[in-house]
This record gives C-alpha cells, sequence and structure tokens, in this order.
C-alpha cells in the first residue's frame, strides 16, 4: 500500500491555516448569497478558504487533481478519477457560518484510483481536529476514535440534514423519513447544520447513525474514512457500497443499525455530482 502520510500531514497543516481564516472571517460582516437554491447560501469567505487550500496544495502537488465546493459551483468539472484528488468543502456548515452558529468544519479528503485514503475534518469554533488515513486509524486530537457498538435500534441517537431542496414533495419525502426514524422508536434525531461534523460524531460514538440525501462528495469524502478507520460503515441508502456522486449516504457505527435506517427510507432524488449541474 503506498503511504499518504505527508499528504496527512500536509492535509491536517492547510486544514488549520484554513480553520484560522474562518474564525476570523466568522466575527466579521459577510457578503452572503445562494447558489442552487435560496437555502444554498455561500459567502465570500467559501471562496477565499477553497483558494487558499487549493493554490497551497497545487504548489506542493502539482500533479494532483481537485474537487472543491466552490469551483464546482462555478462550473469545474466534478469528476473523480483515478489521479490522485484532493476533495474539499472549504466551509461546512455555511449557513451555520453566516448565522454564527458554532458548527462549522473544513473538511478535506483525498482519494487515489477512487479509493478514499485520508481525510482532515476541522471543527473551526472548538478546535476539534479529526484525522485519519486509510488502514491507520481515525484519531480526534490525536486520541483513538471508536463508534458506538450499539446494535439496538431503540437505543440509538440518529443525525440527519435536510439538503437544499425545499419544495412540499420532497418536504413530504424528507418528514416522512425523520418520522420513521423516530416512531421506531429511537433515542431521537438531531440536525446540526454541518453534514461533515455530524459525521464525525458517528466516527466518535457520540451517535449511532446517519442518513442524507442531497449532499455533496465534499460532504462525504473525509468524514467516509475517518468513520471506517473507527470501525464504521459507510454505504449507499440502498445498502449497497456508497457511491461518492451520488449525493446520498447512510453511516452507522454498526451494520445491524445501518440495515434498519436503509429498510426505513424513501428517496430524494438530488442527481449526481458528477453529471448534474
Ligand atoms: C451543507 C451542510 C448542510 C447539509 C448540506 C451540505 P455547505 O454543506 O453540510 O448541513 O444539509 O447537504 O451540502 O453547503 O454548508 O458546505
Amino acid at each position: 500500500m503506498e503511504d499518504w502520510s505527508d499528504c496527512l500531514d500536509v492535509a491536517v497543516q492547510i486544514a488549520l491555516r484554513a480553520g484560522q481564516v474562518v474564525q476570523s472571517a466568522v466575527k466579521q460582516e459577510k457578503q452572503v448569497s445562494s447558489k442552487s437554491t435560496p437555502t444554498d447560501l455561500v459567502t465570500e469567505a467559501d471562496h477565499q478558504v477553497e483558494e487558499l487550500i487549493i493554490s497551497t496544495l497545487r504548489e506542493k502537488y502539482p500533479s494532483h487533481r481537485f474537487i472543491g465546493e466552490e469551483s464546482s459551483a462555478a462550473g469545474v468539472k466534478c469528476e473523480l478519477t483515478d489521479h490522485p484528488t484532493w476533495i474539499i468543502d472549504p466551509i461546512d456548515g455555511t449557513c451555520n457560518f453566516v448565522h454564527s452558529f458554532p458548527m462549522v468544519a473544513v473538511s478535506i479528503g483525498f482519494a487515489v484510483r477512487r479509493e478514499l485514503e485520508l481525510g482532515v475534518i476541522y471543527h473551526c469554533f472548538d478546535g476539534t481536529l479529526y484525522t485519519a488515513r486509510r488502514g491507520h486509524g481515525a484519531f480526534c486530537n490525536g486520541v483513538r476514535l471508536q463508534v458506538s457498538k450499539e446494535k439496538d435500534v431503540s437505543k440509538a441517537l440518529i443525525l440527519t440534514e435536510i439538503g437544499a431542496k425545499r419544495d412540499p414533495a420532497t418536504l413530504d419525502i424528507f418528514l416522512g423519513n425523520m418520522k420513521k426514524m423516530l416512531s421506531a422508536p429511537t433515542h431521537g434525531v438531531r440536525i446540526i447544520g454541518s453534514s461533515t461534523l455530524a459525521l464525525c460524531h458517528i466516527a466518535s460514538g457520540a451517535a449511532e447513525a446517519y442518513y442524507q440525501y442531497g449532499l455533496h462528495c465534499w460532504d462525504i469524502a473525509a468524514a467516509a474514512v475517518i468513520i471506517r478507520e473507527a470501525g464504521g460503515h459507510v454505504m449507499d441508502t440502498t445498502g449497497g457500497p456508497l457511491d461518492l456522486m451520488s449525493r446520498r449516504v447512510v453511516a452507522a457505527g454498526t451494520r445491524q443499525i445501518a440495515d434498519y435506517v436503509v429498510k426505513q427510507l424513501q428517496p430524494i432524488n438530488y442527481g449526481r455530482d458528477d453529471t448534474d449541474p
């Protein structure tokens, strides 16, 4: 197996620098606009942080490729090939960032031959750093992470995120899915406004499962490595292998809870990152 430890070290340094930019930007007035829908927000800071991350990585690794949330929104093709590729969300939880709601992260994933190799997620408000490299474990501020071993869904805490579509038909399915999770019954359902940080809570064992329709490859890439290295499962909402570009995911500490969630879900079609605008 190739050793990508230098890439992990570089990603950590860049995530910390990017996090500092986010920390100072959160205190300033924000220039907010919207992208795919009125609730899909972007700020100047998202662009600034993505530019910082990509230009620093490009200088270090000129042959590598990049998928970034804001570059993709600007029309750069979102394509995962066999080439070493960095997958970046400069500010995950942009709506939280706009409101200074303290759940905002920088997420940097890295894939080679379409296999996710490493992930770094930095929580910009509390300074928590999640890191993982395939085959080498997952860590939170240097302490090894372990997913929840709970198999009984009636003792599970479930996380999800809403996604950008708010038309009545989509909301009916979204609320129907949430109703099924609540009436299992589970201990509860939580929405924190940041897919990457919610997924980190699966890795740390603070919650048992996560599901979402409508997130993007840059929301999943780093977190998938962190969850898998913490002993968890990350998959398609049908229960099959994760398709990074499919805009849907189920993650869980145990296969039993993942299977339960998969069986409950009614799909919401968000298209794909690699084909749809
Ligand atoms: C979004 C957030 C949100 C989730 C969306 C993500 P962004 O990322 O994680 O909670 O519902 O699906 O795309 O736009 O804030 O980077």
